[in-house]
């Protein structure tokens, strides 16, 4: 199928396209003609058929109708805070098929304004809400409406729309208390999706955008890559000009915790589970009422609400802090300093911890000196693509983003490497897009690492270290030459490593015993595997790649593993390794702030 109109295409408005739907050709066989006039049935799930790259355009997750309704919540106290004797709009610019105004009373209908930028939801909005709504923009179809699947003068980011003088006579005007009531497009550019499509480029037709040009002019950084960011500085810049004038936006909460899009008053906020926004992502999005006044909170709370199965809001018991972070770990915590005696004549390697190949763009130096231990990356402060953020490896990674480990201070720079691990091992919503890495305890943190306060707890992120699977440190010899060593295992067979010979001074608690037993289990059942090479001091990681081996039977559609013994202790220890780590490490994270 090749695009929407095809599809949905019907024969009301001034663009007719008949779609497939309606006069099957290729599914002739498999559907009946539906004979609805207009799209009005599929108002909930047209955001599903855009293709790809308008998708990404158009970041179009509609609103959940329960979440949608419980947001009239934050838009009612706003309406509460409108002076007397005012009027009042309620302005939506990406309205989408009405998802959010379906809940509202005909009073507050007669207040609102709604736009969008797709051409068959703006059908949909205007058959459903034309006729109740103050205007909806552009307010009549022309002949040129439609363009190239978009509405004509319905894109908020365009200068255009920002001079609309349907809504600027509201803004002009003292006496009216402006509302805006939204649910942005949240498309980053950057994201590694994206850029596995390769279309990037193609699909950020909104960074040529006016308001993405004015907004370069006052922030700086990767801030600018987020569409949902314009909607939201725009909302300040073009539209809020009055302390009682209100905000109510739908957004993943980065923009004001790490990125600080905005500085304003918070008035209230719910959390939302982003799997019920047509997505398959359990993550966080936040619904936050702003004021347009100042303010300079570092934190907030919000209440948490998931959706069970019979369609009802399920509130969280506890709150959700919201805390914003200041210093990301590559400010503070990465180490800059030159190793002694270094040279460039080392290697690069690619995120399996081997010799990367030549053929991928390269972006360091292979450096290499004796001091190297390894190269540690724990990148940027949020989760998305958690694997390729978090690395750890014998010499530099070919992109970067990382710093070389030193064999003298690797140990205080392992809760970096602890702290990127955290959302693999809590998947539930609050935790995604909410949790992030930050270096704001650095001074507390340094200060007690000094005093030998943390001895302890540097070990435990160690031994975490050692037993975890994103360790990808392997042993080989490099095209230079050099046998790379690992030496954050405890695989000790050919010579100690620096791993052990710290924990040979470590106090085991039961648990931490546990947890030594269990891999002992696990070398030894990879010694017995026929794969095993005498020289090598393994890690988990080669083990699990080298040794624990699998075939995948087409009859049964399961992964025969060929040692069993060997991988099932592999399991035992992952669960193990689990536990330890949300019971011990993750508890000081939080109170040293690389989580926040
Ligand atoms: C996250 S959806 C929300 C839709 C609807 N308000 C809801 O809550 O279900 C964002 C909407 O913004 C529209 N949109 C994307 N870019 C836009 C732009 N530049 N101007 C206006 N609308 C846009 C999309 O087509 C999509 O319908």
């Amino acid at each position: 199928m090749a695009n929407k109109s095809d599809f949905i295409g019907d024969e009301t408005g001034k663009i007719r396209i008949i779609g497939e739907i309606r006069q099957p050709e290729k599914f002739k066989e498999y559907i009946l003609p539906y004979k609805g006039k207009s799209n009005e049935r599929f108002r909930y799930l047209m955001d599903k058929l855009n293709d790809d790259i308008q998708k990404k355009n158009l970041g179009a997750f509609y609103t959940n109708r329960v979440y949608a309704d419980k947001s009239l919540e934050l838009l009612r106290k706003a309406i509460s805070r409108v002076p007397k004797g005012n009027d009042y709009i309620i302005l939506d610019r990406c309205a989408g098929t009405g998802n959010l105004e379906l809940g509202m009373t005909t009073e507050e209908l007669s207040h609102t304004i709604v736009s969008t930028l797709e051409y068959y939801e703006y059908k949909v909005l205007s058959e459903s809400l034309g006729d109740k709504v103050r205007h909806i923009i552009p307010p009549t179809e022309k002949e040129d409406t439609f363009n190239m699947g978009l509405v004509r003068g319905a894109d908020a980011l365009s200068k255009e729309y920002v001079d609309n003088q349907i809504i600027k006579q509201y803004i002009d005007n003292p006496s009216c208390t402006i509302i805006l009531f939204e649910n942005p497009p949240y498309a980053e550019t950057t994201s590694l999706e994206h850029q596995r499509r390769k279309i990037s480029k193609k699909s950020s037709s909104w960074k040529d955008s006016f308001v993405v040009k004015e907004m370069k002019k006052e922030i700086k950084g990767a801030a600018t890559n987020d569409l949902g960011n314009a909607f939201i500085w725009s909302a300040f810049k073009y539209y809020l000009r009055q302390p009682t004038d209100s905000y109510i936006v739908y957004s993943p909460v980065k923009y004001w915790k790490a990125q600080h899009i905005i500085n304003r008053k918070f008035l209230g906020g719910f959390a939302f589970n982003r799997k019920h926004f047509h997505t398959n992502i359990d993550a966080c999005v936040m619904c936050a009422y702003w004021g347009q006044e100042e303010s300079n909170i570092s934190e907030f709370n919000l209440i948490g609400y998931d959706i069970n199965k019979n369609n009802e809001l399920v509130a969280l018991d506890k709150p959700l802090p919201i805390r914003k972070i200041n210093s990301l770990f590559s400010h503070k915590y990465y180490d800059r300093t030159t190793m002694p005696d270094s040279t460039e004549d080392g290697i690069l390697i690619g995120l399996n911890g081997l010799e990367a190949d030549s053929s991928v763009k390269r972006r360091i130096t292979p450096i290499y000196s004796p001091e190297m231990l390894g190269y540690l990356v724990a990148d940027s402060a949020g989760f998305d693509n958690p694997d390729a953020k978090s690395s750890l490896l014998v010499a530099g990674r070919y992109n970067g983003n990382g710093f070389f480990l030193h064999k003298t201070n690797y140990l205080e720079k392992l809760p970096m490497f602890a702290a990127s691990r955290y959302i693999t091992y809590n998947r539930t919503w609050t935790e995604r897009a909410r949790i992030m890495k930050s270096a704001d305890g650095y001074k507390r943190y340094f200060a007690d690492i000094k005093s030998g306060k943390l001895n302890q707890f540097m070990l435990q992120c160690l031994l975490f270290t050692c037993l975890e699977a994103q360790n990808h440190m392997q042993e080989f010899t490099g095209s230079d030459g050099r046998y790379y060593r690992n030496n954050l295992t405890l695989d000790t067979s050919n010579g100690t490593t620096l791993a052990a010979e710290a924990l040979s001074e470590f106090n085991a608690n039961d648990t931490e015993k546990e947890l030594l037993a269990q891999w002992n289990k696990v070398l030894e059942a990879a010694k017995k595997t026929a794969e095993y090479i005498p020289t090598i001091n393994y890690g988990l990681y080669q083990i699990k790649c080298d040794l624990n081996t699998s075939h995948f039977d087409e009859e049964t559609g399961t992964t025969i593993f060929h040692y069993p013994d060997l991988n099932g202790h592999i399991k035992s220890l992952a669960e193990l390794v689990k536990r330890y780590y949300n019971t011990t490490i993750v508890p000081m994270l939080f109170q040293y702030e690389f989580l926040k």
